[in-house]
Formats: structure tokens, sequence, C-alpha cells
């Protein structure tokens, strides 16, 4: 049997007509840019979320860039944000000028909350957790601390669509979160695509005037900004798969109960603890061993698809040389990137697919 890390055709065709028609739509009105679709999409999001506003961008990353720029976050500040993550959540903190403080993970691979507070300094601007692998951080802590210390709190919800934290969903507790719509998230274009939300009126002006050349009015340029507009097509896409996103979500949640379930005691396999209090949306299902690399290579040649979310942590990634960071500073984050290994997660999984992984899992350690 063959199994993908992910697959994007399974869903694309459920959803074909659907899709189809949505996209021939924008080509027949040649609506490229600026199309109705990015304000309804907006609008449904907005709504989904229970928010004032979302702002349409072109990818995860402008996301963050755009909204720690119109924090006023730039040279001499720093913000925090956690050890393990995508590059994204560092580089565009570097981008603004500013230098990205590293917490250490917790034993659920985000941000670790009580180590948190020693990292603060009286250039400290803001604090970006990141809802790793689906999974809320302890946002309430970390508000607390935000709160306390008067620092702008954003949370970065790429890989958290509609994940919840003690009945609250993710990305409505900060000033603004940023998410990524990368086609293989738990929604995802068909290209590169992103959003912002946000209560704040204000801010969410100037995030939709910045990422429009610094203009609401087309030559009416307030600010210099730059171009990172949702694409309509992109749009269309996501309008769509928003139907069905809260569906998706239980699937995976499913499907994790049940890698839970057959891999328990199959050799040094841990599977990934999650928190009491939230609901956690398994973009990635991450287990860990000491045997990661073998296995990783064992399931690839059993046609098995895996991937390692991430293989080196962000202090250590040489665009952080300069930091001269050791393993020392970061001991969770230094033993995860060696063990950790994502398995196959996406709704359309079956358990046979499944038990065919716990299977050839099985027969590795044996
Ligand atoms: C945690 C995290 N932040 C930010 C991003 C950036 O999103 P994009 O790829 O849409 O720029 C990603 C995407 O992989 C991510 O996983």
């Amino acid at each position: 049997m063959q199994i993908p890390f992910v697959d994007l055709k399974t869903q694309y065709n459920s959803l074909k007509n659907e899709i189809d028609t949505a996209i021939q739509s924008v080509i027949d009105r040649t609506a490229f840019i600026k199309g109705s679709e990015i304000k309804e999409f907006e609008t449904a999001y907005a709504k989904a979320y229970g928010i004032k506003h979302c702002i349409g961008v072109a990818n995860g990353t402008d996301a963050i860039y755009i909204v720690l720029k119109m924090l006023g976050i730039g040279t001499d500040d720093e913000v925090i944000t956690v050890a393990n993550s995508w590059i994204s959540t560092a580089e565009t903190i570097s981008q603004t000028g500013a230098k990205p403080v590293f917490v250490d993970i917790d034993e659920f691979s985000t941000i670790d909350a009580n180590k948190i507070e020693e990292k603060i300094t009286c250039k400290t601007k803001a604090i970006i957790p990141v809802h790793l692998y689906g999974q809320p951080a302890e946002i309430l802590k970390i508000k607390q601390i935000t709160d306390k210390h008067n620092l702008y709190l954003i949370e970065d919800c790429a890989q958290a669509h509609f994940a919840e934290f003690e009945g609250q969903k993710a990305g409505t507790f900060g000033d603004a979160a940023t998410f990524s719509f990368y086609p293989g998230k738990n929604l995802g274009a068909y290209g590169d695509a992103g959003a912002i939300i946000t209560n704040s009126d204000e801010l969410a002006e100037k995030f939709r005037m910045f990422a429009n050349h610094g203009a609401l009015q087309k030559h009416h340029h307030i600010m210099p900004g730059i171009n990172s507009r949702l694409d309509t097509l992109q749009a269309a896409v996501l309008k769509v798969k928003l139907a069905h996103i809260q569906k998706w979500n239980e699937m995976r949640a499913e499907n994790a109960a049940y890698y839970d379930k057959i891999l328990q005691g199959i050799g040094d396999i841990i599977c990934p603890p999650k928190r009491k209090n939230v609901k956690h949306v398994y973009h990635v299902y991450s287990i860990r061993t000491k045997k990661r690399d073998e296995l990783m290579r064992y399931l690839k040649e059993k046609d098995i698809g895996t991937a390692v979310h991430y293989p080196v942590a962000l202090p250590f990634m040489q665009a952080y040389a300069d930091l001269n960071h050791t393993e020392a500073d970061f001991p969770m984050a230094a033993q995860y990137q060696h063990e950790i290994l994502s398995l196959p997660m996406y709704p359309e999984l079956t358990k046979e697919m499944m038990d065919y992984v716990a299977e050839t899992i099985k027969n590795f350690y044996s």
C-alpha cells in the first residue's frame, strides 16, 4: 500500500464540481485582482471566528510581517517567540529589524509559558506564540504575561484553523492572529494565501492599507507599503472549502485518536500529548522515537510518507548563528528535533491506511 504524507487529490475530487465552478467564475469575469470572492471569504472567515475583521493577504509569512510592522515593531526591539516553529515566525521578526528572542518548548511542542518572563527586557515589544501542529499553546497564561508587561500578543495560527483553548478559538486571544492557507494546511488554498484577524478597527485598517501598497484607495498612498493581497482565485477556493473545515478537523481528530490507540506500546514510540483543555485540530501528528532517522528511512522504503516538523530548531539555524545559541539554551527543542516524526495525517486517511502504518512500524521494531 502506498500512503503519501499529504493527499490533496482525494479532497479535490470530493469537491471538484464546486471548486471548478468557483475558479471558472473568476476566470470568466477576469476578476483576478480584488474580485468579490475576497470580501465574501473575509466576511465568512471573520464570522466563523466571531471576530470583527479578517484581512486576506498573500501568505502566512506576510501576515506576520504586516502585523509586526503595523504594530510599529522595528530596529532595537525584541520579540519573544518559540524555539520550534517554521522559519516564518522568526524571519519576519528579523525582517522588521527587531531581534527574535527564543523560548524553549514544553512537552506539547508549544512555547513554555513558564520560561517567557525571564526573557523579557526593556526592549521586548511583543510575544508570538505558535499553536504548533494544531494544538493551542498555553494562551491564557501567555495573555496574563502580555497584559502584565504591556506587550502585544500575536498568535501564529498557521497550523491551527479553528483550534480552541478552554472553548475559545485560538486566534481570538491576542491583538491579532495570522493564518496560512498553504495548500497542505487544514484549510488550504490552491497556491499561497494567508489572512490576519483582529477585533481592532484601527489595526485592521492599517493591515489592509500596508498590504495594498499603503493605500485604501487607488493612487492615495498614505504610507510606503507592500503588495500582499489575497488572490481572487485563492479566495474562491477557500470560500468553497471553509464550509467543510469543521468536519475535516473532526476527521483529523478521529484519526489522531485512532493512531493513539493502535500505536500504543510499539517500540519506544511516544504519541503526541494533548492538553486536556483544548480542541486540537491535528495539522500534524508528530510522534517521538530515539530511532527517528532509521524509522523514517524504513517507512520510506515501505511507501509511507513522513516528515519532520522541524529537523533544526530555529535558534540552531544557520540564519541565527550570530545569536550564538547552544543546545543547552533550549534543551527540549534540542532533544525533540532529533526525535520527532510526523506521520501521514489528513481527513481522508482511512483506518486501513493507519493500520498499515502501525503494522509497518511494528515490523520495524521486530
Ligand atoms: C507556524 C507557521 N507560521 C507561518 C507559516 C507561514 O505560512 P506561509 O507558508 O503561508 O507563508 C507557516 C507555514 O508553513 C507555519 O507553519
